[in-house]
């Protein structure tokens, strides 16, 4: 349970039914989950058994488990974890995916020994403070494994522009808020956007900044659909390729991905 937010399982239980039909199986969904495989599964090239943080409906443990891996697979919302399971089941990968029922920041395995860790599409976005993964890794993570982290960012250019031409400046920075409230399925919850700087400092020391892209700076994401076919966005698609691969702007979108190694 999350102090910080007892609301969070209610939220996310009642999102459960619809988060695949509105963001895993959303065309555009599709596309950004397929570009953070691209980078988790380089990462996690060498891994055997890791720990998915988070992990909603399992896109992402199934995933992995369809490539051999172990994956332990936790989340707070125990509407997720049914999905998860019954997914994984229809999948075939169900002996190779074990689910807990549970706050991620409260999570310390008994026996397992993990050679990686991931966090998806913002889960850790539902946490103000990020220490307690250090704890997590002491107890469960070899040496030298890699941690893949997906934030949401705190400026997405073509959120910003979209609002500020409609004229709404306070939803155009909204994410410039600390915490940020947002309503799932009617349930307040806040948001965290974590800048990479913020991240490094709770992570601390023994996590070493491998690589960081983002995941769509002026290309749209699900539920802007209807942007998505004009010339002006094609026009923006390589933009968008050089800015979320540039380190330097990489953290200004939607979500962007932090591989860190963990060398304690
Ligand atoms: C936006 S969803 C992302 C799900 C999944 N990682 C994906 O890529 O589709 C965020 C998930 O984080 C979970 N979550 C939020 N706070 C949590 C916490 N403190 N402990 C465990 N899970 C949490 C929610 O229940 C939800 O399933």
């Amino acid at each position: 349970m999350n102090p910080h937010q007892p609301s969070i399982q209610e939220a996310f239980d009642r999102h459960a039914s619809v988060y695949d039909e509105r963001f895993s199986s959303a065309v555009l969904g599709e596309r950004i989950r397929s570009d953070f495989w691209q980078i988790a599964d380089r990462a996690f090239a060498s891994s055997r058994v890791i720990l998915d943080l988070g992990a909603g409906t399992g896109e992402d443990a199934i995933h992995f488990a369809g490539n051999g891996i172990q994956v332990t697979a936790v989340d707070v919302s125990p509407g997720m974890i049914a999905r998860l399971q019954s997914k994984a089941m229809a999948k075939g990968v169900s002996g190779r995916v074990r689910c807990v029922t549970g706050a991620m920041n409260e999570y310390l395995p008994d026996n397992l020994r993990f050679d990686g860790i991931v966090s998806n599409f913002g889960a850790i976005n539902c946490l103000p403070d990020l220490t307690w993964l250090r704890a997590t890794c002491n107890v469960a993570l070899a040496p030298r494994s890699p941690v893949v982290l997906t934030t949401m960012g705190w400026l997405y250019p073509l959120e910003t522009a979209v609002h500020l031409l409609k004229g709404q400046p306070g939803h155009a920075f909204r994410r410039l808020k600390h915490p940020c409230e947002v309503k799932i399925e009617g349930v307040a919850v806040r948001v965290y956007y974590h800048s990479l700087n913020q991240m490094r400092r709770m992570l601390g020391p023994q996590f070493r900044l491998e690589r960081v892209e983002g995941l769509r700076a002026f290309l749209p994401v699900p539920g802007w659909e209807h942007l998505e076919p004009s010339i002006f966005q094609r026009a923006l698609g390589p933009i968008d390729r050089f800015w979320c691969r540039w380190s330097v702007t990489a953290t200004l979108a939607d979500h962007f991905v932090s591989v860190w190694r963990y060398q304690p």
